[in-house]
């Protein structure tokens, strides 16, 4: 089957996905200098470009930037004062990622953070609310990072978490630490009255996982 999902995703890139010179560069630039190739698939980016635009997003909140790839489609998806604040661990990824927002022309939209996201995101609160936060950075933290995404929201914000199903290894992670961590972060949302969410499995060019979207119902407990 992961020949017939690949086989999909590129037909569906090939006609509803053009070549895009800034993304394409993004991605060679990644790949060139060695970085894991786990960005969101193309045509997940213009998911999550197509969710902001659909949310009227002007703020956006994203954990994990690896090369800038889906920071890219999001920061495309705002208007001209629009703003995206996107908290990187890796100064070398972060480098990558500049580069690569720069030459897409969204620099000025863009505001990469250097560090670990957990001590960043104590400071955000003047630059929030958010109306949509994409969580995507180490998956054992998913469930702090949610649980600041919602000090960071106010009612109406969508917050998605890419990489919840890890081939399936949700339902049965043991030994798997990502796996493992959002099995744990899954049967907390259960239990998380702030939210209406749902999850989502995925197939294609990036193999078999999901995301969760949620919708911040009240911020407050
Ligand atoms: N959102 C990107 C992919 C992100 S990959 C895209 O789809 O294009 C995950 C990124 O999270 C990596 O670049 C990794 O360095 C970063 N990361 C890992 N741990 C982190 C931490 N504690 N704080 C911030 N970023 C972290
Ligand atoms: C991994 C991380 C991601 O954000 C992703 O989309 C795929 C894989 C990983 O750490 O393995
Ligand atoms: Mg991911």
């Amino acid at each position: 089957m992961p020949e017939t999902w690949t086989a999909v995703d590129d037909h569906i890139t090939g006609l509803l996905l053009p070549a895009d010179p800034a993304l394409d560069a993004a991605q060679e630039a990644a790949r060139a200098a060695g970085l894991p190739p786990i960005s969101v698939s193309a045509a997940q980016g213009k998911f999550l470009h197509l969710l902001a635009r659909i949310h009227g997003a002007r703020r956006i909140l994203e954990i994990g930037t690896l090369a800038g790839y889906s920071t890219i489609w999001l920061a495309r998806a705002l208007p001209d004062d629009g703003r995206l604040i996107t908290l990187e661990f890796d100064p070398k990824h972060a480098e990558i990622a500049r580069a690569n927002i720069a030459r897409a022309g969204v620099a000025g939209k863009v505001d990469i953070r250097v560090g670990r996201a957990i001590d960043a995101l104590p400071a955000l609160g003047p630059e929030g609310p958010f109306d949509l936060i994409f969580i995507d950075a180490d998956k054992p933290s998913t469930i702090d990072y949610f649980r600041w995404a919602l000090k960071l929201s106010r009612r109406g914000t969508v917050i998605v978490v890419d990489n919840v199903v890890r081939e399936g290894k949700l339902v049965n992670p043991a030994g798997d630490q990502s796996a493992e961590a959002m099995h744990g972060f899954m049967a907390w949302l259960a239990s998380e009255t702030r939210v209406t969410a749902t999850a989502l499995q995925t197939v294609g060019a990036k193999g078999y996982d999901g995301f969760v979207v949620a919708l911040v119902e009240s911020p407050e407990v």
